[in-house]
């Protein structure tokens, strides 16, 4: 079937149909840069704009990069404050006139990871990581997900982990591979320690360059690279909404 898949992130909302069952993008994405501030109504009025580009009457998924839970936005760490409490599925919903369902961001890569990318066949705990502005994560247990589960927010050394071993904070403060590896062991060794899971994903912006910095991760589990890169939320974001048909 093909659905409308539009992913929310901090800097960009881009979209475009996707054959589910092949996971293939029907066409050229479309990006709109995310409006600063990212308050509720700006960033549906984006998401509407590329509804419309597409001249799409469908079902409609998006990511968001935040907790939640029934469409409603619980959380705001990296966006407008004014998500929270928002019924960011109805607000868009009524906006865009399509049935629209909203996810978490990590969740809906994570989703396409394991049906078109790197989890693909994998059964047993596979624990989906993508590290950009923030850390996001999506836990499969036998290819089944376990929503929400923002493991970028676990403390590590006094902070929150995604301060300390986020994209961002590699870049923010220069860390090289090394380093910055250094952060992501430990982090790692956490997560293992409490969901001892059998591969890990590294999946966001930076797995482009995973050969700078995978093979200086150390797990018991397996980790290995997402395949999708940019795609992986858009992908993710349609493949939520088939259960809207
Ligand atoms: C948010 C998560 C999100 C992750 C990646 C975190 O700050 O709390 O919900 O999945 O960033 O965008």
């Amino acid at each position: 079937m093909q659905t409308l898949g539009i992913d929310i992130g901090g800097s960009g909302i881009k979209g475009a149909p996707v054959d589910t069952i092949t996971g293939m993008l029907l066409a050229e994405r479309f990006r709109i840069p995310t409006p600063n501030p990212s308050a509720p109504h700006a960033v549906a009025e984006v998401v509407g704009e590329i509804v419309q580009h597409f001249d799409w009457h469908g079902p409609v998924g998006c990511t968001f990069p935040a907790i939640v839970k029934h469409g409603t936005v619980q959380s705001a760490a990296n966006v407008d404050q004014g998500w929270i409490g928002t019924n960011g599925q109805e607000l868009i919903e009524e906006l865009v006139n399509c049935p629209t369902i909203v996810v978490n961001d990590a969740d809906a890569a994570g989703i396409a990871e394991m049906e078109f990318g790197a989890g693909r066949g994998h059964e047993g705990v596979v624990i989906m990581l993508t590290f950009g502005t923030g850390i996001g994560s999506a836990i499969f247990n036998n290819r089944i997900l376990l929503p929400n589960t923002e493991l970028g927010h676990i403390e590590i050394r006094g902070k929150d982990a995604e301060l300390r071993a986020s994209d961002r904070a590699r870049q923010d403060k220069e860390l090289n591979w090394e380093k910055w590896a250094e952060r992501v062991n430990e982090y790692l060794g956490r997560v293992e320690y409490l969901f001892s899971p059998d591969l890990f994903i590294i999946g966001g912006g930076v797995s482009k360059k995973h050969e700078k910095f995978i093979p200086l991760l150390h797990t018991q589990a397996q980790i290995v690279p997402a395949l999708l890169l940019n795609d992986a939320g858009i992908v993710g974001a349609a493949m939520a909404a088939r259960s809207l048909a």
